[in-house]
């Protein structure tokens, strides 16, 4: 922290300079993402105990009461929220337009006596007021006010993810509520819930109550870097229905969407210790894994039966009955189709269904699981690998193994989300100086900053089948929230520039500028954040 206070002499000290030539800094307003367009004027708005916040509309009314919230928690004092009769000054306006622009757009107009946030849609008013929260002060004491500007802003990716696997390490309902949080600041608008894998099942199934009471447990795991080393201490956890309802809710409220995942036909080891005869070799013992990485020594593969697609049937239909959204993730992901080779069962299954290959059938599990979604409005989302043996038209791919996939996909006319473990995978290290036992990927900051979503390779026709792209926070190494967001932090604000600000917007420099600023919002919104980032602003120093 003492190494931060130095930064913030040295801006001063530079600003005093300014002045002392008759000068004047220019106000910079330090919001991450960067909006489209902001003009700063003089003056600022006070925010007072009698300043009112004056929803014209019932979509506005909810982001209303959001903001009387956040300044009630952080300033000691909650606004009143009016819909009748709008005052002429001391007042945040918020109004939904619900126009024809790009969804999320929003215009913020501040000025001495008041403040207005027209939204082109609710989530426009809510991003709007993010913007608004990102301009108040962070500094204990100092009285909240925001200054005079005109911002215009829109996204330009209508996909901005943040996916968070629950089942290495388990988090409890408070704390996913607070990721959430984490991830409206940042104007973030999907959260991708990683509920099902080897080493745990995660949402309650009321078709299948054993899956939580045997497949939610564990009987250990490793400490350190795989292969690390046993421990017996037991672990486990899991999310009723009523919970995940509740977070879908929270989240609404917050213009996310929630997708959760069901991994299958792979990653299935929770799945087979509580059914072992879902497997190819249902005679050898299961038991949720206690270590990481994929199972090769140990079957974690679905067989291909009647009782099998029954089993998918049940899941899959009551998750699409817990979640409203749109997209329902499969997984799909590294199938270890050796367990198909070596089995008489999918053998017999790949030649009386016509099949070429394992491949085919992985992509056959893929269609089965894809008709239920269709049956129930839904569109299926899946891992790069859910192409392997022929992808049904309308799903939409996550390119996780480097652009790949996205590539192959997006020429084939599907949507595709990119999430390149090489830039995307935040479970990796940030700085080659860290201590924290993590996967050995290196992604730093500047790295993360740099990505750029569309590959090179694609004309502007394939490009628009990017939607967009997220990170993924896999947790075989963070059992923590402090080692969680230390990962997460400042990676994630440097996504959501990647995600939200136009191209040509970006500016490494002036988004490390706003960093240190937005540090002291880390600090207030509590959020764990990584000490690398000084380390990295020493470099950025010595360079400019
Ligand atoms: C993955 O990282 N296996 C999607």
């Amino acid at each position: 922290m003492a190494r931060k206070s130095f930064y913030v002499l040295m801006f001063l000290m530079l600003g005093t300079c300014l002045l002392a030539q008759g000068r004047r800094a220019p106000v910079r307003l330090n919001i991450i993402p960067e909006p489209v367009s902001v003009k700063v004027n003089d003056g600022k708005f006070p925010i007072t105990r009698s300043t009112l916040i004056y929803a014209e509309d019932e979509s506005s009314m909810l982001t209303a009461q959001y903001l009387s919230e956040y300044m009630g928690k952080h300033y000691g004092y909650p606004l009143s929220v009016i819909k009748k009769k709008c005052p002429s000054s001391d007042v945040i306006i918020l109004k939904n337009e619900n126009n024809d622009k790009t969804k999320g757009g929003y215009r913020l107009t501040s000025t001495a006596s008041k403040v207005e946030i027209v939204g082109n849609d609710a989530s426009g008013v809510f991003y709007g007021v993010q913007t608004f929260i990102q301009m108040l002060p962070t500094r204990a004491g100092v009285l909240p006010n925001v200054q005079c500007a005109v911002i215009d802003d829109y996204p330009r990716f209508e996909y901005r993810g943040m996916h968070l696997d629950v089942v290495r390490h388990f988090f409890p309902i408070e704390y996913v509520k607070r990721f959430i949080d984490y991830l409206a600041y940042h104007k973030f608008n999907y959260f991708h819930w990683h509920l099902t894998d080897d080493q745990g099942w995660r949402i309650e199934m009321k078709s299948h109550p054993r899956l939580t009471q045997v497949g939610a447990y564990r009987d250990g795991e490793i400490l350190g870097l795989y292969p690390g080393k046993y421990t017996e201490l037991p672990y486990g956890g899991y999310y009723t229905q009523e919970e995940a309802r509740e977070v879908v809710e929270y989240a609404a409220a917050r213009h996310i969407t929630v997708i959760p995942e069901i991994d299958i036909p792979g990653h299935c080891m929770a799945v087979l210790a509580t059914y072992p005869q879902f497997s190819t070799t249902p005679d050898e013992e299961k038991y949720c894994a206690r270590t990481w990485g994929i199972y090769n020594k140990h079957n974690n593969v679905l067989s291909p039966t009647p009782e099998v697609f029954a089993f998918l049937d049940d899941v899959f239909g009551e998750l699409c009955d817990i979640f409203p959204s749109q997209y329902i993730h499969v997984g799909g992901d590294e199938c270890a189709k050796k367990w198909w080779k070596e089995s008489p069962v999918a053998q017999q299954f790949i030649k009386d269904n016509g099949l070429k290959d394992e491949n085919e059938l992985q992509s056959y599990f893929i269609r089965h699981v894809q008709k239920t979604l269709v049956k129930k409005g839904k569109t299926l989302v899946g891992w790069n690998e859910i192409l392997e043996g022929g992808l049904a038209p309308d799903a939409v791919v996550m390119s996780w193994q480097g652009t790949r996939g996205g590539i192959t996909a997006a020429r084939a006319g599907h949507r595709v989300i990119m999430t390149p473990s090489s830039h995307s995978y935040y479970n990796n290290m940030q700085s080659r100086h860290q201590v924290e036992v993590t996967h050995k990927g290196y992604v730093p900051l500047d790295k993360v900053y740099n990505y750029e979503i569309i590959p090179a390779e694609l004309t502007e026709k394939e490009a628009q089948m990017i939607i967009g792209a997220q990170a993924c926070m896999w947790t075989e190494y963070f059992p923590s929230v402090r080692k969680l967001e230390n990962a997460l932090f400042p990676r994630v604000s440097a996504l959501s520039e990647n995600v939200w600000s136009p191209r040509e917007k970006k500016n490494w420099n002036r988004f490390l500028a706003a960093l240190v600023y937005h540090h002291d919002r880390y600090d207030m919104w509590g959020i764990r954040y990584s000490p690398y980032f000084f380390q990295m602003y020493d470099v950025v120093r010595e360079d400019h």
